[in-house]
C-alpha cells in the first residue's frame, strides 16, 4: 500500500487532494482519450469472454489498499480488452448512442462535483440545469411544453414510471386512491398493446402490477404497426376505460404505430395512450420527418431515451407525462424534511430515486454544443443513411432488405435462416462493423441501427462491403 486516503481520521473536511489522487483523476482523462481515440481501429466486438476476464478482476477481496492513481491505470487496462466499439460510428448493433464526447466530458463533471440531484435546496445547479432540459427536450420534441418530465436512467424506466403515472391516474378517475388504498381489490383496468411492443413497456406493466399475461395483444401490420380496426374491436370490449401501449420506432422495423387515429379511437373510450418512443420519437423533432408519428403528440405520456439518439452517455432517457400531476403524484417521495410540493421544481418528484447523480447535465451538454439544429441535423441524417443503406443493398442477391426504412433501422435477411447467421457471424468476427441480430416475422435477421452520432457515408459503404465480403465467403 503505498498512498491511500483515509490514512487519518483528523484530517482536516475540506483538505485538498492528494497528489495520488490528482493523479489519478488525470490519468482518467488521459485514459479516456485514449480509448477513444483507438475506437477507429478497435475490433467492433470484444474476442474475450466475460470468463477470460474474470482473473484480471475477480481477484480475493483486498485486504489491503493500493495508490487511486494505480487503480485507474490497472483498471483501464484490464478492462479495455474486454469491452465492445458501442461508441464507434461503424457500431450498428442494438440501438445504441455513441456518448458523444462533450455529454462525456461534462459526466466527468458530475462525478467531481458528487451532487446528490434529488432536491433543488440541496443541488440548485442540477435542479435548474435538468429543468431547462427538459424544457428544451419538450421543445425539440414538438411535445406540449406544460408536460411533467422525470430524467431517468433510460427507455425501460420511462416506460415504468408512464405505466405506473398512468394507473394510478386512471384508477383515481374510477375513485381509486392507489397510494393510499393499493391494487388488490381495485377496479379493473383493460390494458392493450401491440403484438410488436418492445419488452420494455411490457417490464413496464409487470412492475406495475399489471402481470404481463392480462395485457391484451392487439394484431399489427407486416411492419409492427397496430392495426386499426383490431384495436377499434379491442377497444369497444373494454369494461372501463384503458391503457393502451403504442409505439414509436419498432426495435426491427422502425416503423409508427397509426397515432392520430389510434389516439382519438382511445381517447373517445376515455383511456390513457402511452407511447414508447424510446428511439423513434426524435423523428418528432425533425419538421420534414415530423409526419411519420403524426398526431403523437396527442398521447398522455411518452417514454424516450437520451443515450440513443441524443447520443447522451449512459444512462440517460425522460418519462414524459402531459399532465405533470399525474406523474408527479404517482412518483413524489417527499418526507417531512423536504420541501413543501408547491414551493420549488424537485428532480425527485418525477422519478423513482430520491438520492441520485445529476444524470440530465450531460444531454444538457450535449444540446448546447450542438444546437436544436444539430440536433435535428444528426436525426435526419442517420435516416438518410438507412435509406441508403437499402437502397446499395437493392438488387444484391443474397441481402434482402425485409422492412420499409422509415427511420434509423434496416433489417436484412440472407436466402435461408442459416444463411443470414452465417453472414453476420462471419461480418462480426472479421470486427470492423457490428451490425446485430434479431428475429422479424419469424425469420432471423441482421438488424442495423444507425444512431451514432458520427456516422457517416464512408461507414455504411464499409458495412455494405463487409456484408458483400461475407456472403461470397463461403
Ligand atoms: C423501442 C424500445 N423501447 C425500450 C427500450 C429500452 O430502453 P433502455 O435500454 O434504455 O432501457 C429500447 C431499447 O432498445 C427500445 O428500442
Amino acid at each position: 500500500m503505498s498512498e491511500t486516503r483515509g490514512k487519518s481520521l483528523v484530517e482536516p473536511l475540506l483538505s485538498p487532494l492528494s497528489a495520488d489522487e490528482k493523479r489519478a483523476m488525470q490519468a482518467a482523462a488521459e485514459l479516456s482519450l485514449e480509448f477513444r481515440a483507438s475506437l477507429e481501429m478497435m475490433p467492433a466486438r470484444p474476442d474475450l469472454r466475460p470468463d477470460d476476464l474474470l482473473p484480471r478482476f475477480a481477484t480475493p477481496l483486498p485486504e489491503t489498499g493500493e495508490s487511486a492513481e494505480a487503480v485507474i491505470r490497472r483498471l483501464a487496462a484490464d478492462a479495455v480488452p474486454g469491452l465492445h466499439a458501442h461508441a464507434a460510428p461503424r457500431f450498428f448493433g442494438y440501438v445504441c448512442g455513441g456518448s458523444m464526447p462533450v455529454g462525456t466530458a461534462a459526466d466527468f463533471l458530475v462525478s467531481a462535483w458528487g451532487q446528490n440531484s434529488a432536491s433543488a435546496k440541496e443541488s440548485p445547479s442540477v435542479a435548474v440545469i435538468e429543468q431547462t432540459l427538459c424544457r428544451w427536450c419538450l421543445e425539440l420534441l414538438n411535445l406540449p411544453p406544460d408536460c411533467g418530465v422525470g430524467v431517468v436512467t433510460g427507455g425501460t424506466v420511462a416506460n415504468a414510471q408512464a405505466i405506473i403515472a398512468a394507473r394510478d391516474a386512471l384508477l383515481a378517475r374510477q375513485g381509486w386512491d392507489v397510494g393510499e388504498q393499493g391494487l388488490f381489490q381495485a377496479p379493473d383496468i383493460p390494458v392493450l398493446v401491440g403484438s410488436d411492443a418492445h419488452s420494455a413497456p411490457i417490464a413496464g406493466l409487470r412492475y406495475a402490477g399489471f402481470g404481463q399475461q392480462r395485457a391484451q395483444r392487439v394484431e399489427t401490420d407486416a411492419e409492427g404497426r397496430i392495426c386499426l380496426d383490431a384495436l377499434d374491436r379491442a377497444v369497444k370490449t373494454c369494461v372501463s376505460p384503458p391503457l393502451v401501449i403504442l409505439q414509436a420506432g419498432q426495435i426491427n422495423t422502425g416503423a409508427f404505430d397509426p397515432f392520430a387515429q389510434a389516439i382519438s379511437m382511445v381517447h373517445a373510450a376515455g383511456g390513457w395512450v402511452h407511447v414508447d418512443g424510446a428511439f423513434g420519437l426524435w423523428l418528432h423533432a425533425v419538421p420534414e420527418l415530423r409526419h411519420r408519428l403524426a398526431g403523437v403528440d396527442a398521447a398522455d405520456s411518452w417514454a424516450v431515451d437520451l443515450h440513443k439518439w441524443l447520443n447522451a452517455p449512459y444512462d440517460a432517457g425522460l418519462c414524459i407525462v402531459r399532465d405533470r400531476a399525474d406523474l408527479v403524484r404517482a412518483m413524489t417521495a417527499r418526507g417531512a424534511y423536504l420541501p413543501e410540493l408547491e414551493e420549488t421544481w424537485e428532480p425527485s418528484d418525477s422519478t423513482l430515486e430520491l438520492s441520485r447523480r445529476a444524470r440530465g447535465v450531460p444531454s444538457y451538454a450535449i444540446i448546447r454544443h450542438l444546437g436544436a439544429d444539430g440536433v435535428r441535423e444528426m436525426v435526419a441524417r442517420h435516416c438518410a443513411l438507412a435509406e441508403y443503406l437499402a437502397r446499395q443493398l437493392d438488387g444484391i442477391a443474397g441481402l434482402n432488405v425485409v422492412n420499409t426504412v422509415v427511420s434509423n433501422q434496416v433489417a436484412i435477411a440472407c436466402d435461408g435462416d442459416d444463411e443470414t447467421t452465417r453472414v453476420l457471424r462471419h461480418v462480426q468476427a472479421n470486427g470492423k462493423v457490428y451490425p446485430s441480430h434479431g428475429v422479424w416475422r419469424g425469420q432471423q435477421i441482421i438488424r442495423v441501427s444507425i444512431i451514432n452520432f458520427a456516422t457517416d457515408r464512408a461507414d455504411i459503404d464499409l458495412l455494405v462491403q463487409e456484408l458483400v465480403d461475407a456472403l461470397n465467403a463461403r
